[in-house]
């Protein structure tokens, strides 16, 4: 007989929904593959920028590929006016997240070849979006700040200009770096919540930005992207290293969750997580101030312990867990780790809505409509009779 597989109420686990040559997770190895290539050679020969051609493309940059489209990348750094207009009406309490998704309609409205659906114009919206949404992240924090927005630097790169624009100072070359690679880490991620989310709205043919912005709500949760500024809170109300122990015990005893640690797909250690520990002990030292990070390690320490001891498993940390110490001490501020996650996972983003509004990976488009089955009211076929306002009660 043939196996049913229930599908229905547990968050699509394990439901493989479409092919894709963008990526593969493996949870059980804890491996991550972009377009064939491991994350951990991407990271010590890679750039940010030579992985957003490999993601956009399918095959790393010959050098003069990779010089046009760093050009591209650059030249495409400016963002309208209207973008810095509209930051300046809001509110400065306003979320980073919520700025970041009013500012990609106006980023359509300015968009040349909004409505040319070509793979080519859709390839140049996509170097466009990655271009410009470090530009409005920076901008909105130096505007809530009541400074001016800095202007770009042509001479550093994606990741070196993103924490220029943040501070209107130049970083340390290490920690460009480190950043870059931080970005190359947070690029892709095969089906999460805010890729499916971004595909599944370029499935009805809604164009680039619209399928983005999508995928930006979707990252904002605390269960996604979002982890990474709850993680910070954690660290910051914890405090010291000797609290550790007993705030963790009294979390899981509660019930509650442990930010940054647990994975949907990994069942070992995220590879991202391995990578970030090292660059948070780095930035420990190159700054001097090693609280952070040993903070972060014994928050691990201590979940994993407990959460032996009361559930008789393992969990390990995420991607999130250690990224929020190490953006804390390249001086980010905390409202701000989720959309430097947007800014780079919008290079995987765009791939995957490029992947599907143009069949790359399955035989033709796809229009997602899943079902469900109706557990509502019900009176019998002809459906209950609709009562008049004036003779209801409650
Ligand atoms: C990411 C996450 C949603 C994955 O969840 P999942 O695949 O649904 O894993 P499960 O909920 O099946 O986890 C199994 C058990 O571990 C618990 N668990 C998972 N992550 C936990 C955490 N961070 N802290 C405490 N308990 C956790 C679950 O409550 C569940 O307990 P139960 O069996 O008693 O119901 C979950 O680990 C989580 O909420 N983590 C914290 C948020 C986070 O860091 N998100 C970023 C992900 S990259």
């Amino acid at each position: 007989m043939k196996e049913i597989v229930e599908t229905k109420n547990i968050g699509l686990r394990g439901v493989k929904v479409a092919d894709t040559r963008i990526s593969d997770v493996d949870g059980e190895k804890g491996n991550l593959i972009y377009r064939g290539l491991n994350i951990c050679d991407l990271v010590s020969c890679s750039t940010f920028e030579e992985v957003s051609f490999l993601l956009l493309h399918d095959r790393l940059p010959t050098s003069e590929e990779l010089k046009s489209f760093q050009e591209e990348l650059v030249s495409e750094r400016k963002v309208p006016e209207a973008v810095y207009g509209l930051m300046k009406m809001m509110p400065n309490t306003a979320h980073p997240m919520d700025v970041l998704e009013a500012s990609i309609p106006i980023l359509a409205a300015y968009e040349p070849q909004l409505h040319d659906e070509s793979r080519e114009a859709n390839l140049k919206k996509a170097i466009r979006l990655i271009a410009k949404l470090p530009n409005i992240v920076a901008a909105w924090d130096r505007i809530r700040k009541g400074k001016e927005p800095t202007v770009p630097h042509p001479e550093l790169t994606h990741a070196g200009n993103f924490l220029y624009m943040l501070s209107g100072s130049l970083p340390l070359s290490e920690t460009a770096r480190d950043f870059d690679i931080c970005l190359i880490l947070h690029a892709e991620h095969s089906f999460n919540a805010s890729t499916f989310a971004g595909r599944e709205v370029a499935s009805t043919h809604a164009h680039l930005y619209a399928s983005i912005l999508a995928a930006i709500g979707a990252l904002s949760g605390e269960l996604h992207g979002g982890a990474n500024s709850e993680v910070m809170k954690m660290l910051l109300e914890i405090g010291e290293v000797d609290r550790v122990k007993s705030w963790v015990s009294e979390k899981l005893r509660r019930g509650g969750k442990v930010m940054g640690m647990g994975h949907a797909v990994y069942h070992t250690e995220d590879p991202r997580a391995t990578i970030l520990r090292g660059i948070c002990n780095r930035l420990a030292d190159r700054t001097g101030d090693r609280k952070w990070f040993e903070l972060t390690q014994a928050i691990e320490k201590a979940t994993k312990e407990e959460f032996r001891r009361l559930k008789g498993k393992e969990i390990y940390p995420n991607v999130d867990f250690y990224s929020a110490s190490v953006y804390h001490m390249m001086g980010i501020p905390k409202d701000l780790f989720t959309p430097v996650f947007a800014i780079s996972r919008v290079s995987g983003w765009a791939a995957h809505i490029i992947e599907e509004k143009f069949a790359e990976a399955q035989p033709k488009p796809e229009l997602y409509r899943p079902d469900a089955d109706y557990i509502g009211n019900y009176c019998g076929p002809q459906a209950c009779p609709y009562i008049p306002i004036e003779e209801r009660s409650r």
